[in-house]
């Protein structure tokens, strides 16, 4: 696992939309997954000002987020598509049939999951994944304990993390207690993984995800295994190791 060390949050942004913005120049058509949550939005951000700029076009990407609450449609400004698409897809020339993300409100959960796993397969996997991290060590909403072949499927959030994503709700009763994520198999098959971790709150996580052992209790160790990642954090989130 390749570290990049930053001062701080804009810093993390700034780095991980080079990267980004490096394949989209090298390749143009890109297949990128994404994630939601409060670290990615500088990243996202900035990739709108390159856009703007004239610097790139994701006329010929694809993009593939994680995962998505079950029980939110697309117009709940809860669900993860309304977020992708106020922080992102609405700002840029995105196609929106290349943007992909699980249905919450799918009438069968599994068969959604399994068509999903379908057409990432079809766009030829996963070229650049981002990734955040959870405090328990999730990624995406593979919560501990998840077998690391799991492709995408529902699951039952953890409490934990029910807390941590409360702050987006009116309480924590409104928060879903399930959601469809793409599995640590499917994650562990992208081609690149760049995980994104700021703040000192999340200190002990990447203390684990670095030097703990490899573990199905702490899912993001298993990137350990991955030949091609790279960790962007800053100097809070770095400051245990
Ligand atoms: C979001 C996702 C989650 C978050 C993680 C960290 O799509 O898959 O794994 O990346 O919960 O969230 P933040 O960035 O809000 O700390």
């Amino acid at each position: 696992m390749d570290i990049i060390r930053v001062k701080d949050y804009d810093e993390l942004s700034e780095k991980a939309c080079k990267i980004l913005t490096n394949e989209i120049k090298k390749s143009g058509s890109s297949v990128f997954g994404l994630a939601t949550g409060s670290t990615p939005e500088g990243l996202y951000q900035q990739l709108i000002e390159e856009y703007k700029k004239g610097n790139i076009s994701f006329a010929d990407v694809t993009s593939f987020n994680l995962d998505e609450y079950v029980g939110l449609a697309a117009d709940d400004p809860n669900s993860y598509r309304y977020y992708m698409d106020e922080k992102l897809f609405s700002h840029i020339d995105l196609p929106d049939e290349q943007a992909f993300l699980p249905n919450g409100i799918a009438d069968d959960p599994d068969k959604e999951c399994h068509d999903y796993e379908a057409l990432i397969k079809d766009a030829g996997y996963i070229d650049l994944q981002v990734l955040g991290l959870g405090l328990n060590g999730h990624i995406g909403f593979n919560e501990p304990g998840t077998p690391v072949d799991r492709r995408t499927h529902v699951v039952d959030l953890d409490e934990s993390t029910r807390e941590a994503n409360a702050r987006f709700f009116n309480s924590l009763d409104d928060v879903p207690k399930k959601a469809l994520t793409m599995g640590i198999g499917s994650i562990m098959e992208s081609k690149k993984i760049v995980l994104l971790v700021s703040g000192e709150k999340k200190a002990d996580a990447v203390k684990r995800l670095v030097n703990g052992e490899v573990s199905e209790d702490f899912p993001a160790s298993i990137l350990q295994k991955h030949n091609n990642v790279i960790l962007i954090a800053d100097e809070e989130a770095l400051s245990k190791l």
